[in-house]
C-alpha cells in the first residue's frame, strides 16, 4: 500500500525520537520515499546522519543550507507529499502546529501540505493530561489530521501513564491502512458510549447494572472497520475485544462518561450511545467506608444523573447523527419514540427485553431502528457484531442521504 507513496516524516525533540529511526527504516521497506525534516531540538536526540542513511535524502531542518545557501521549499515538499507523518509529535510542535506558529521548516511544510497528516504525540503523562495539550489536539482533528494516539506504559520519566509514542510498525500500518482500498466511513469521526456506568456510595460499593458492553464495543469495531475513526467511551467492562484502530476512554460513573463525550462532541459525525447509564448517583457518596451498624441502615441519598445522549442532541448540528439505544419492557415502540424526540436523536435502536435473544450479558440480540420521520425497520435475531453490522450500514446509509 505505501510503494511509491512520498512521506514527510517530522521528527520533533522528544526521547522518542530515537523510534522515529526504525519508523523510517519500515516505511522504506513498505516501498515509500521518505523524506526527513527535523525540528532544531530534535537533532540533540538523534542526529541526522542517522535518519539520511536510513532514508537515502538528505535531512531538512533549515530553511536553506547555510554554506551554499540551496532552499529548501516548504511549498514544493507540502505538493509532493502523499502523506505527512509528525512521529513523535511534542507538546510544543503540536501547540505550534495547532496555533500556525511556523517558526522552523516542519511547521511551515505542515501549514503547506496538501496531503493527510498524522501525528503520533509522545511527552510524559502530565503533560499529555494538561487541557492545553487536548485543546490543541482536538483543535488538530478538527482541522481533519489523524491523530494516532499514544499508548499507556512506562515514560521516560519512569512514571507510568499515557504518552509512549505509538509503536514504529502500528504508525505504518495506520499509514497503509489509510491508502488501502477507500471505505465508507473513512474521514467520519465517530463516538460509541459502551458498558454501565457505577456511581459510588464508598470507596468499596457503587450501584450499577448488568450491562457487558458486549453491543456497545461491537458497534464501535463495526464503525472502524467501515473506516471511520472512533472513540469510545467504556464504563467498567472486561473480557470485550477492540480493534487496535479504536481510542478507548475508560470511564467509571455517568459524570465521567459525560464530561468524556463532551470533550470529542465537536469534532464527531456520528455518535451511538449504547451505554446503560445509570439514572442515578449517590449524593451522599462516602469518602470513608461505610460501617455496618447494628440497630440501623445507611440512608443512601440519590440525585438526578445527566441524560448524555440529550446534552449532545441539544447542541447537535446538522452533519451530525446521534443515534441512541432504548431497552424496553413494555409499551416499546411508544417508549423508544417519546425517547428519540425527548433527546433530540435522529434514530434510536430498540431492543425489547420480552424477545428471545435479547437483552445484557447475551450474545445475541433483536432490534427494530425507528428513525425521526417514524420509518421502522425491524431486523431478525442476529449475533451482536452482525447487528452492529447492520447498525453501521443504515448509519452509513444515512449518512449518503445526508
Ligand atoms: N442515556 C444517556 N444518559 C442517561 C440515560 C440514558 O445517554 N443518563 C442514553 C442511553 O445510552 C440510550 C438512551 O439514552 O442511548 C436511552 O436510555 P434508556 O436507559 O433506555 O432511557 P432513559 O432516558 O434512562 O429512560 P428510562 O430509564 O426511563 O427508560
Amino acid at each position: 500500500m505505501l510503494k511509491g507513496k512520498h512521506i514527510i516524516l517530522g521528527v520533533t525533540g522528544g526521547i522518542a525520537a530515537y523510534k522515529s529511526a526504525q519508523l523510517a527504516r519500515l516505511l522504506i521497506k513498505a516501498g515509500a520515499e521518505v523524506q526527513v525534516i527535523m525540528t532544531p531540538s530534535a537533532r540533540e536526540f538523534i542526529t541526522p546522519l542517522t535518519m539520511s542513511t536510513l532514508t537515502g535524502k538528505p535531512v531538512i531542518t533549515e530553511f536553506f543550507t547555510a554554506n551554499t545557501g540551496e532552499w529548501h521549499s516548504h511549498v514544493d515538499l507540502g505538493i509532493w507529499a502523499d502523506a505527512m507523518v509528525i512521529a513523535p509529535a511534542t507538546a510544543c510542535t503540536i501547540g505550534k502546529m495547532a496555533h500556525g506558529v511556523a517558526d522552523n521548516m516542519l511547521v511551515t511544510t505542515y501549514l503547506s501540505a496538501k496531503a493527510p497528516v498524522f501525528v503520533a504525540p509522545a511527552m510524559d503523562l502530565d503533560m499529555m493530561a494538561h487541557p492545553s495539550t487536548s485543546a490543541n489536539l482536538s483543535l488538530l482533528r478538527s482541522y481533519g489530521n489523524h491523530i494516532i494516539e499514544p499508548t499507556s506504559g512506562e515514560l521516560a520519566s519512569h512514571l507510568i501513564g499515557k504518552g509512549r509514542m505509538e509503536e514504529p510498525e502500528r504508525i505504518v500500518q495506520v499509514l497503509s491502512d489509510y491508502f488501502s482500498e477507500s471505505k465508507p466511513l473513512k474521514g467520519k469521526r465517530a463516538l460509541v458510549t459502551a458498558g454501565p456506568t457505577y456511581e459510588r456510595i464508598d470507596p468499596v460499593r457503587y450501584i450499577g447494572n448488568f450491562s457487558s458492553g458486549k453491543m456497545g464495543y461491537s458497534v464501535a469495531n463495526a464503525l472502524a472497520s467501515a473506516g471511520a475513526d472512533v472513540t469510545l467511551v467504556s464504563g467498567p467492562v472486561s473480557g470485550q475485544n477492540l480493534s487496535k484502530n479504536v481510542c478507548l476512554i475508560k470511564v467509571e460513573s455517568a459524570i465521567e462518561m459525560l464530561n468524556a463525550c463532551k470533550d470529542v462532541w465537536h469534532d464527531v459525525d456520528i455518535a451511538v450511545m449504547s451505554a446503560a447509564v445509570a439514572d442515578y448517583r449517590v449524593a451522599n457518596q462516602s469518602q470513608c467506608k461505610i460501617k455496618r451498624e447494628r440497630d440501623s441502615v445507611p440512608n443512601i441519598v440519590l440525585a438526578k444523573n445527566p441524560d448524555i445522549a440529550a446534552t449532545l442532541g441539544g447542541t447537535k448540528k446538522d452533519h451530525q447523527l446521534l443515534i441512541g439505544f432504548a431497552l424496553e419492557t413494555d409499551n416499546e415502540v411508544q417508549n423508544a419514540t417519546d425517547k428519540l424526540s425527548r433527546k433530540n436523536l435522529d434514530a434510536i435502536v430498540l431492543n425489547s427485553l420480552r424477545d428471545a435473544g435479547s437483552g445484557f450479558g447475551i450474545d445475541t440480540n433483536k432490534i427494530t431502528i425507528i428513525d425521526k420521520t417514524g420509518n421502522i425497520i425491524a431486523y431478525p435475531v442476529k449475533s451482536k457484531p452482525e447487528v452492529a453490522t447492520d447498525l453501521v450500514n443504515y448509519i452509513i446509509d444515512c449518512i449518503s442521504n445526508k
